[in-house]
């Protein structure tokens, strides 16, 4: 059978009072959008189609941005209702040709691709397979009615439900799928005399239901539709958890689950550690036996198996294996630590390598900048590589010594095995093997403090 999904995503989402379209808030790591369009991949559909409306351009370029689905986008120009985005999918062809049409709201983070495997299996023989499930508290939702048989009636939204119809505690999730034919016949007999005067596609469960509707039972955080901010927190943290148990399940320790966030696009190897106040965000990758946190962000950044990184911030930085940073680093975008470097306390580096086994170990900035393998960066070490217009490169070797506090004014080299003296400003190349020193020579003044002394004592 041709199967596609149609995903609602033309509304504004006025609840959340937000100038981005509801779809497209971020939720641990990813949209709205993005996850529920992840939940279809294992679906194997023929086409997804995805319906527009707000920011019509965003959200067509994120839902392209989701891997394995062949996803077309249709414009549903004025948002009237979820029977008339449905329509619009409909009437511009975008399902021609399909058999089975599964439809799912784009507000729903939390959705999984078995339970609409199952509504896909269900709907055969019926004019449509809906989900629905109970809840303690259904305020907000379509209750779904049933006659005394239990067989599905229809489907009431809430603002336009009498007051023992709310009392129904079985919701509608706004997963439904359908034979084709039907739907379109249904969706061209939809009316708007409701209370918000909208096409709701919710009304096409009554004409339905001569022809068979079934109420599929879903898992409970899977109806999470989310229409304000709050409802966007606990979806977060839902799906945080939920990626955090796959997590431990796989081997990687988290000491503090309550306290460490991490994104749906980040991997992390077993016999990992993630400390508490752990964020790892974006594409981050943390390998086998690595140890993050504690209160650490990383974002894009690549951790090397067994390297260390302890309350530190990075941004597209890549720490390789053994390496050590922290406590109080800050790795900016293309600081590249090889096997078993060290970036100290208070060190900042930005565009530059840290060689195999070559240390930084305090208050240094590293800016474009290479240093060789075996080097020892003493403390308070600056690469000044900015002159107000450009920057500049500065280049060490291998097995240097750097005295603290250096200044190197770039563009600069310093050969192997070389030397710089404690507070120097370099300013010439140092040659390999050679001692730069740039410091005037100190003066002893006898007997000061006695002196002195004497000419207070005088007045
Ligand atoms: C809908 C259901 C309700 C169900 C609930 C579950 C209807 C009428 N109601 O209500 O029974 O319990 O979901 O979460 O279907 N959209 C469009 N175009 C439109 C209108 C909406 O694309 O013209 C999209 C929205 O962007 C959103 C989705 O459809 O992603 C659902 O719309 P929303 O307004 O959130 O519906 P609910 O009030 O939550
Ligand atoms: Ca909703």
């Amino acid at each position: 059978m041709t199967r596609a999904a149609v995903v609602l995503a033309a509304g504004k989402g006025t609840r959340f009072k937000s100038d981005l379209a509801k779809v497209l808030h971020p939720v641990a790591g990813r949209s709205m959008l993005q996850w529920v369009l992840s939940a279809l991949r294992p679906l194997d559909l023929d086409r997804v189609v995805v319906v527009v409306g707000h920011q019509r351009e965003q959200v067509a370029q994120q839902a392209g941005e989701v891997g394995g689905l062949t996803v077309v986008t249709v414009e549903q120009h004025e948002q009237r209702g979820t029977g008339h985005a449905v329509r619009v999918a409909l009437e511009a062809g975008a399902l021609d040709g399909v058999e089975q049409i599964l439809v799912v709201p784009g507000d729903a983070p939390l959705i999984a691709g078995a339970p609409l495997a199952e509504l896909f299996a269900a709907q055969p023989g019926n004019a449509c397979a809906m989900m629905s499930t109970a809840l303690d508290d259904p305020t907000g939702y379509g209750r779904v009615i049933r006659d005394n048989t239990g067989q599905v009636l229809r489907v009431v939204e809430e603002r336009d439900a009498t007051p023992e119809q709310r009392a129904i505690r079985e919701v509608n999730t706004s997963m439904y799928v359908f034979a084709a034919a039907e739907l379109g016949t249904c969706l061209r007999g939809l009316r708007t005399d409701n209370d918000q005067g909208e096409e709701y596609l919710t009304d096409v469960v009554e004409p339905m239901a001569a022809s068979g509707v079934v109420a599929v039972a879903a898992p409970q955080r899977s109806v999470g539709g989310v229409n304000d901010r709050e409802q966007l927190a606990r979806a977060g943290a839902e799906l945080r958890a939920m990626m955090l148990s796959v997590l431990m399940r796989d081997g990687v320790t988290v000491v503090d689950p309550a306290t460490t966030y991490i994104g749906a696009e980040c991997v992390v190897g077993p016999d990992a550690v993630l400390l508490p106040g752990t964020h790892l965000e974006g594409t981050t990758t943390v390998d086998s036996g690595a140890v993050v946190g504690p209160n650490t962000r990383l974002v894009d950044t690549t951790v090397g198996a067994g390297a260390q990184v302890t309350y530190t911030v990075a941004t597209s930085a890549l720490i390789g294996p053994g390496a050590q940073v922290g406590p109080f680093t800050y790795l900016r975008p293309d600081a590249q630590l090889e096997r078993d470097a060290k970036a100290g306390t208070f060190v900042e580096v930005k565009q530059s390598v840290i060689g195999a086994g070559s240390k930084v170990p305090h208050l240094s900035y590293i800016g474009n900048a290479t240093i060789g393998e075996g080097s020892n960066i003493g403390a308070a070490t600056v690469t000044v590589n900015y002159d107000g217009r450009s920057k500049h490169q500065t280049t060490i070797g291998d097995r240097v010594r750097i005295g603290s506090d250096t200044m190197l004014i770039a563009p600069i080299k310093v050969g192997d095995d070389a030397y710089t003296g404690a507070g120097s400003v370099i300013t010439q190349d140092v040659p390999a093997g050679a001692l730069a020193i740039e410091r005037t020579e100190q003066r002893i003044i006898e007997g000061y403090a006695a002196r002195r002394q004497a000419r207070d004592d005088a007045t």
